[in-house]
């Protein structure tokens, strides 16, 4: 393969958790992955892993809670590798457990959009002119059932116990940029879609939960890589569709 042939993905927090393993698996199947981390020496860790298993990488600092952070960023990878051609929007906080929809303080809220929302969405701004200039795209906007509309109402979902409405709405604000951008960039072969990665043991997830980071990947990285006619403005869990 021709260097330029190479694709280039930029995965938001890859230095440990899904994230990590997202960027893994994408630079397995030979893509230069960047490895986007708010902390430079945890990003660089997971950078240098990568390197040191053969794979191409570079380290991008990158805070989805500040907007000039995700300006610059996305200038110094135009500078450097004057092209992006998949953007893995998997940073993410869930930080208000204690809450319901009652008690939820208006700063944690704002916080918590910030991050799982309104920076993937500065994101996407960003990242689209590059890609539609080589008419290629992929972006996947890692949400989560807890933020499909359909299972807040269900009386029925295994999840109706679980509050973190701060969180829910983030997600369910992120599946709707998902929706919007979609319908923007579909003349210009740029697919978007939202994953949810399952339950999966991380941080987040913590240690009841069923699946291993390699099985929360998977989705995500296949989104990640459709071929040109893949979907496109969908929400997909074990690369399903399923309802919004
Ligand atoms: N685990 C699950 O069961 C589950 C289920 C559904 C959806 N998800 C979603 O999957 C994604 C990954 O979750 P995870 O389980 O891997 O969580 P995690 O282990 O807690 O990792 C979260 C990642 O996001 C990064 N991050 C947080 N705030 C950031 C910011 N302002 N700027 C840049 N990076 C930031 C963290 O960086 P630091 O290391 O610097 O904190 C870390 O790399 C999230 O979007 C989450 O909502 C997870």
């Amino acid at each position: 393969m021709k260097e330029s042939d190479t694709k280039v993905a930029l995965v938001t927090g890859a230095n440990r958790g899904i994230g990590k393993e997202i960027g893994r698996q994408l630079a397995a199947k030979g893509i230069t992955v960047i490895v986007g981390a708010r902390d430079r020496d945890q990003g660089m860790q997971a950078c240098d892993a990568l390197k040191a298993a053969g794979h191409a990488a570079d380290f991008q600092l990158i805070d989805m809670a500040h907007a000039n952070s995700i300006i610059e960023a996305v200038k110094q990878i135009k500078t450097t590798h004057a092209r992006l051609d998949i953007l893995v929007n998997n940073a993410g906080i869930s930080i208000d457990f204690e809450n319901d929809i009652f008690s939820l303080e208006t700063e944690v809220l704002q916080n918590t959009l910030q991050t799982n929302a309104l920076g993937p969405l500065a994101l996407c701004q960003a990242c689209i002119p590059l890609m539609k200039a080589q008419n290629y795209g992929r972006i996947v906007n890692v949400a989560s059932t807890l933020g499909s509309l359909a299972e807040i109402v269900d009386p029925q979902s295994p999840y109706a116990q679980v509050a973190v409405p701060a969180y829910r709405l983030s997600k369910t604000l992120l599946n709707g940029i998902t929706a919007l951008v979609a319908k923007e960039v579909r003349p210009y072969n740029i697919l978007v879609n939202s994953a949810c990665p399952g339950w999966v043991r991380t941080a987040m997830g913590g240690e009841q939960a069923p699946l291993k980071v390699q099985e929360g990947a998977d989705t995500p990285v296949w989104l990640a890589t459709l071929a040109d006619d893949g979907p496109t403005g969908g929400f997909f869990r074990e690369r399903q569709s399923i309802p919004w």
